[in-house]
């Protein structure tokens, strides 16, 4: 499948990494490709053209950047699904959207596009194979409107390493909000820890 992933940091490169190993045809897209595009092993392109090139598109760019960013491409999201993984933090690691969450404010931004919020409630570093880095199994979450965009993700996220299992279907966008306040739970258990690397399994009552 062709991905493109808006944002280069710790998250753009965590699933860019996961989705070119699994066979995906990945491309960057940054405000500034030439210099990025230095650094890393995948293609560089403007933001537009990574937009253009995905059929998912990723949007791994800064949460108080996203909204002002993604709208400027809407003509190349049109018809895509955008699975967003962005966090929008007040500098003091409060919520920017605290009664409405990033996820649904790109949604009413983006009509056109089919909005997927997951993997946001964990480090970079176990978005992709979290076998690799965890004791054991854990738990990502899905939110958006539309089924079929969520089944896709889903099928990138099994190439990720993340089996039926572990993939949690929340409901619609509007439970995006749930997953952005973990980033308040997630900061806390870091800051016990003292530790970024984990997650959070959910456990089912014994039947
Ligand atoms: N780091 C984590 O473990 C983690 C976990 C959960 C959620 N998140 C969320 O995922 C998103 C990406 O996190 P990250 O750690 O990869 O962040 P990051 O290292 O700061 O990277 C964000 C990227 O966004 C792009 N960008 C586009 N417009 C921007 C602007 N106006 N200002 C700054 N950057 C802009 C930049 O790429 P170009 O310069 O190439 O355009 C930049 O590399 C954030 O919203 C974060 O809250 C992160």
């Amino acid at each position: 499948m062709r991905i493109g992933i808006l944002g280069t940091g710790n998250v753009g490169k965590a699933v860019a990494a996961g989705a070119a190993a699994a066979g995906h045809e990945v491309v960057f897209g940054s405000r500034d490709p030439e210099t990025t595009g230095r650094d890393l092993e995948l293609p560089v392109v403007p933001v537009a053209d990574a937009a253009a090139h995905g059929e998912i598109v990723v949007n791994a760019t800064g949460g108080n950047a996203s909204l002002d960013l993604l709208p400027t491409v809407r003509t190349q999201l049109a018809g895509k699904v955008l699975l967003d993984i962005a966090i929008d933090l007040t500098p003091d690691l409060g919520l920017s959207h605290l009664d409405a969450s990033l996820g649904e404010q790109l949604q009413r931004a983006l009509p056109r596009t089919r909005v997927v919020k997951t993997l946001c409630t964990m480090d970079s570093v176990v978005m992709a194979h979290p076998e690799k880095t965890l004791s054991g199994p854990s738990t990502v979450f899905l939110s958006g409107d539309d089924a079929a965009a969520k089944a896709q993700v889903a099928g990138l996220l099994e190439d990720l390493g993340w089996p039926p299992e572990a993939r949690l279907d929340l409901g619609g966008i509007a439970t995006a909000r749930g997953q952005e306040h973990l980033a308040l739970m997630f900061i806390a258990v870091a800051g016990a820890l003292g530790d970024h690397v984990f997650n959070l399994r959910l456990v089912t009552p014994t039947r």
